[in-house]
């Protein structure tokens, strides 16, 4: 298979946006493929790790060069960057609006799946925004402990109320639309999100928990928050195709800590 017949397969699904970031970002679309990687962020690192596997083309979810449609502002780092990848070879190609815009959310899916909550997502007047109705009630503290031990994630931030349960929940993965809006609402309890802006959202949710509303913000981290829905994207990959291997590449939080 090559390239371009893998992607065509990948944005089968009823969605065909005019303009979209989903496009091959480096290398030659008509490559035979032998070795698939799949990996949230086009890092240094990970495309280091995808050449010495022997790769031929990498899945990523987010931008390659700090822009959502990848307009270069060149400084060394981009140059040195992109003679990396170009020398590497390898297809680099965007998945990022086909996964959220399926019928259903495929990072949002991957990151309920892996963190075992259970329970149908509904869509919000908001792209990439889910409200999700738990079968089991729980708290922000367990869910925080859960999303370390489970997604990996090293420091989970809470704000607002810890330890009421609750079951409705916001997923709101990576930085979204409504994340504020939903964070309103008073049905909501939890709003899960990526990144968040402390001023605004934390100051709420620890202002709404000390007026005895239960309501809690949990920061996760923008690839804490996503990665997973990649990682789903390519077990499945390696269930569905046995022309290439496909292998999940880890790109790692983006901060370090003092105690990890
Ligand atoms: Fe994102
Ligand atoms: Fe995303």
């Amino acid at each position: 298979m090559k390239a371009k017949e893998l992607i065509e397969e990948l944005n089968i699904g009823g969605f065909a946006p005019e303009i979209t970031c989903d496009t091959v970002k480096s290398g030659d679309p008509e490559t035979e493929l032998k070795k698939v990687a799949v990996t949230m962020f086009a890092t240094v690192d990970t495309v280091r790790a995808a050449k010495s596997w022997g790769a031929d083309m990498i899945i990523v979810h987010e931008p390659t060069y700090y822009d959502h449609m990848e307009v270069i502002i060149p400084s060394i780092v981009e140059e040195r960057k992109k003679a990396l990848i170009e020398e590497s070879g390898i297809v680099i190609y965007r998945y990022h609006d086909h996964m959220h815009h399926r019928e259903k959310d495929q990072i949002t899916e991957g990151e309920l799946h892996y963190l075992g909550l259970e329970g149908d997502f509904e869509r919000t007047p908001y792209s990439a925004s889910y409200i999700l109705k738990t079968k089991t009630p729980i708290n922000a503290l367990e869910l925080a402990k859960r999303m370390e031990k489970e997604l990996g994630i090293a420091h989970v931030r809470i704000a607002g109320e810890r330890d009421k349960k609750s079951s409705t929940i916001a997923a709101c993965f990576g930085t979204p639309d409504g994340v504020y809006e939903l964070l309103r609402d008073e049905n909501v309890e939890i709003v899960l999100t990526g990144e968040a802006c402390e001023w605004k959202l934390a100051e709420y949710a620890r202002d709404a928990a000390a007026l005895g509303i239960n309501k809690s913000l949990i920061v996760m981290g923008h690839i804490g928050s996503e990665r997973d829905g990649m990682r789903l994207l390519a077990k499945r990959m390696q269930e569905k195709y046995t022309s290439f291997e496909t292998k999940y590449i880890e790109c790692g939080e983006v901060y370090m800590y003092t105690d990890k």
